[in-house]
């Protein structure tokens, strides 16, 4: 978003005097791989996407929508005038930035999903601004988007220090190392939280849970309940980003694993789902069809007018999911919210003790 993209110069005739390390010598980017033992995705690649294709209804699972040309159709959709959803984040962050780190002090902040890093740049003007070291370990599971990011964050900010992961955030929280900063601040913002359903939203929490130490912050991003009318337009834009974006997953898919999906026997399919307050996105066969993803071994029959579901995106109670992170023992600490109570921001916090 042009808005916040410079953002980053506004402050910076106020940097602290600091030596001024070259933009290589403040970045360290690792790339994850289990090192006890291995996961079920490093055994047999793609044993989700097959497990999801064998069950009925059949389902994909979202994260991969992400290869290098999805993140950047993400972005093009972040920036549709009926996606309010980032639009909305964004200018509460604008106005919450500084009492977060009011509230925190001097943190790392580690970001779960950091995609382009745009509305991070809000956060990190934010610690500048109120004389914080700037320390940011971005987590994406798309290597060439964490590159990208940091590369024009570290031009920005002559302080910053990043160390980013690429990989899962399961592997990432299992793997995050505490901060030589006073404490550390985990990001989930974008209502990402939103695609997990509730059990693996549960197991979401647990891992957050473990991953931080007494007194560590997070902070979650999530989009509210409203009209079915406003979601349905979000998810069915009038330039049919969202439909290519949907449809990207089955060309990643192809190229991954040697399928042969045919992107023009497929249609974009979204709609709200008012009983489990979420929306759903299909990707539904034209035709009775046969696909194989000959690297999985998989063969898979499609009749006509078949769905399958890639992705839902849950709408949040922000008294209910206060509650839920309560009883997860995560302290909600501030929320923030726009006027027309769009979309929520919680601060929580691990207690100490
Ligand atoms: C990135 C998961 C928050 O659910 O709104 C956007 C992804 N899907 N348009 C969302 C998405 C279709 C997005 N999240």
């Amino acid at each position: 978003m042009s808005t916040s993209q410079s953002a980053g110069q506004k402050t910076s005739a106020r940097q602290p005097k600091q030596p001024i390390y070259s933009p290589e010598a403040r970045v360290q980017i690792e790339h994850l791989i289990s090192q006890t033992e291995p996961s079920e995705e490093e055994l047999h690649p793609g044993s989700d996407v097959t497990r999801g294709l064998s069950q009925q209804p059949k389902t994909l699972p979202p994260r991969y929508f992400y290869d290098d040309r999805g993140s950047q159709l993400f972005e093009k959709i972040c920036d549709l005038p009926e996606y309010y959803l980032t639009r909305t984040e964004t200018e509460i962050l604008q106005t919450c930035a500084s009492e977060i780190a009011d509230i925190t002090g001097t943190c790392e902040i580690v970001e779960l999903g950091s995609g382009s890093s745009t509305k991070t740049r809000l956060l990190l003007d934010a610690y500048q601004q109120a004389g914080h070291a700037l320390c940011y370990r971005p987590i994406d599971i798309s290597a060439g988007i964490l590159e990208s990011s940091a590369h024009s964050l570290l031009l920005d900010y002559p302080t910053l220090h990043i160390h980013g992961l690429v990989g899962t955030y399961e592997l990432a929280l299992q793997r995050l190392a505490t901060s030589h900063l006073p404490t550390r601040m985990i990001c989930f913002i974008g209502s990402t939280l939103g695609n997990l359903n509730p059990q693996e939203c549960d197991e979401f929490l647990d891992q957050i849970k473990n991953a931080l130490q007494p007194g560590e912050y997070f902070l979650l991003g999530i989009d509210l309940q409203k009209s079915k009318a406003q979601l349905e337009a979000a998810y069915n834009d009038s330039q049919g980003i969202t439909a290519e974006f949907n449809l990207n997953m089955l060309r990643h898919l192809n190229q991954r694993f040697e399928g042969t999906f045919d992107l023009t026997r497929f249609e974009h399919f979204a709609f709200y789902n008012e009983s489990d307050h979420q929306i759903e996105m299909h990707l539904q066969s034209l035709d009775a069809q046969t696909v194989q993803l000959k690297a999985l071994g998989l063969t898979v029959e499609l009749s006509q007018g078949e769905s399958i579901l890639s992705e839902i995106s849950r709408k949040f109670s922000l008294t209910t999911l206060q509650q839920d992170l309560e009883k997860k023992g995560l302290k909600s600490r501030q929320v923030w919210t726009d006027a027309n109570q769009w979309f929520g921001l919680i601060l929580c916090q691990l207690p100490l003790i």
